[in-house]
């Protein structure tokens, strides 16, 4: 979601002939696209914001934007605390960033936050790059994120999402499907079609013309016949309303990748309640199981939450418990944190921060040996990859299932091609082979 708000933020201020630059110590504005999802990552923007304040001093013509989520959460604070930092922009704000930038500089300090009646603009995105853009472009150009819904109406007791981007809101459907069709005419190839809870999409508003509702598969299937799309994919799904209308389009729709990301954070029913997720771990299996009948290579990923307040010694084998039973294909997994404004501030139970990271050690360890058993059992199988970086003879490649594959070729391969490779080694988080069928 923030990769495709920096995108979002760049092509904006390209059309207002800004050039974007590696060199962050050369530019006139710098801009800080936030995260406020855990602690950590709060962190590291006020201690870049601080280290920032000597640029500001050598060159005084330099502008400092704070973007996104710690910028909806903080507010005014953060000019408070940061003198130097001229925008203060909110998640809901950065189609317009280049306006703002304008009265900023004219006002001199400007601060925006959520709106009451927000409607996610209609997006077109730019397919031609000036060279200067081409040359620090860094996503591929094969491969898109496209959003489809901004906020979320959940309110997990530890989440600062529906705070930070505010209620859910699905953008109108004719809207994401011309989105796309401009892309994948100007050569892309892979769409990531993005929401915090993409299984309410057009439940909230309405997303057609004549008012007729549309479920999330009905909107997959209509993006999945894009005429020329290659390959689709979608993040992220709450499992409490994982229908299976979703689920058996992973049977039917063919371009739609064999990947599926459900975040479960914890495996006792206790500490799933005290979340407020809705779901019973019980449930989470009887998902998995569906999943793997209608898509039996499909590849599962998720997060998980160690130390939530209250987590025993007992629940946490729980969750340890539900890794050996699914034994997911990969995780992210993180110690609890206090995040301003959410229920679960207010929890008793808070485990000592010794105690977080020995649960989040011995959970890491484990899904790493999984991570690298499962991928071992790829050995041998042949995945059809697209080339994202070319090397000398050797290529990094995503595969459908969302590996990373490195892969020798004698002839020579372009980014964008998409080649079948045999796999003939595994590591932890990738895995390597050769080109057949050439
Ligand atoms: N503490 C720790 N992890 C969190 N996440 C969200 N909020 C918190 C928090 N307060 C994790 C969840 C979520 C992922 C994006 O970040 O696992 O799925
Ligand atoms: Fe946060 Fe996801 Fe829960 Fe929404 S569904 S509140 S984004 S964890």
């Amino acid at each position: 979601m923030n990769e495709r708000d920096s995108e979002i933020i760049s092509q904006s201020l390209a059309e207002y002939n800004y050039i974007e630059t590696m060199d962050m110590d050369s530019a006139d504005l710098i801009i800080l696209n936030t995260c406020s999802i855990r602690a950590k990552a709060e962190q590291k923007v006020m201690s870049l914001l601080g280290y920032l304040r000597k640029n500001k001093k050598r060159n005084p013509r330099l502008q400092i934007c704070v973007a996104g989520c710690v910028a909806q959460q903080e507010g005014q604070s953060i000019i408070e605390r940061m003198p130097h930092v001229n925008l203060v922009i909110g998640t809901q704000h950065i189609y317009n960033i280049a306006t703002h930038l304008e009265d900023s500089k004219k006002k001199s300090k400007v601060v925006t936050s959520l709106s009451k009646n927000y409607d996610i603009p209609r997006f077109i995105p730019q397919t031609e790059t000036t060279s200067e853009t081409a040359v620090t472009e860094q996503t591929s150009s094969f491969r898109r994120f496209v959003t489809i819904m901004q906020g979320c109406n959940n309110f997990c007791t530890y989440c600062v999402v529906p705070y930070t981007r505010g209620r859910e809101v699905s953008r109108k459907i004719d809207d994401i499907i011309d989105e796309i069709k401009v892309l994948v005419d100007s050569g892309v190839k892979e769409i990531t079609l993005l929401g915090q809870n993409v299984n309410s999409y057009g439940q909230t508003n309405t997303v057609t013309a004549d008012g007729t509702p549309i479920s999330f598969p009905q909107l997959l299937t209509a993006v999945s016949s894009i005429k020329g799309l290659q390959r689709l994919r979608f993040t992220t799904s709450n499992p409490k309303d994982l229908s299976d209308d979703l689920m058996r389009c992973f049977r039917d729709l063919d371009n739609l990748c064999p990947q599926f990301h459900l975040p479960v954070q914890a495996g006792s029913n206790n500490v799933l309640k005290r979340m407020n997720r809705k779901y019973t771990i019980e449930k989470y299996f009887a998902l998995v199981d569906a999943l793997r009948s209608y898509r039996p290579d499909i590849i599962l990923t998720t997060d998980i939450i160690v130390g939530f307040p209250g987590e025993t010694e007992d629940d946490f084998e729980k969750t340890m418990e539900l890794l050996e039973k699914v034994r997911f294909d990969g995780s992210f997994s993180f110690k609890y944190s206090d995040r301003p404004g959410t229920a679960s501030v207010n929890l008793d139970g808070k485990v000592d921060e010794e105690e977080k990271s020995r649960r989040l050690a011995r959970f890491q360890k484990r899904q790493n040996e999984i991570s690298l058993e499962n991928n071992i059992n790829h050995i041998g199988k042949v995945f059809k990859v697209m080339v994202e970086v070319c090397g000398d003879n050797t290529y990094q490649c995503r595969a459908t299932t969302n590996h990373v594959v490195h892969c020798r070729s004698s002839q020579e391969l372009l980014p964008g091609e998409i080649v079948d490779v045999k796999i003939d080694h595994a590591g932890h988080h990738s895995l390597k082979g050769f080109v057949i069928g050439e």
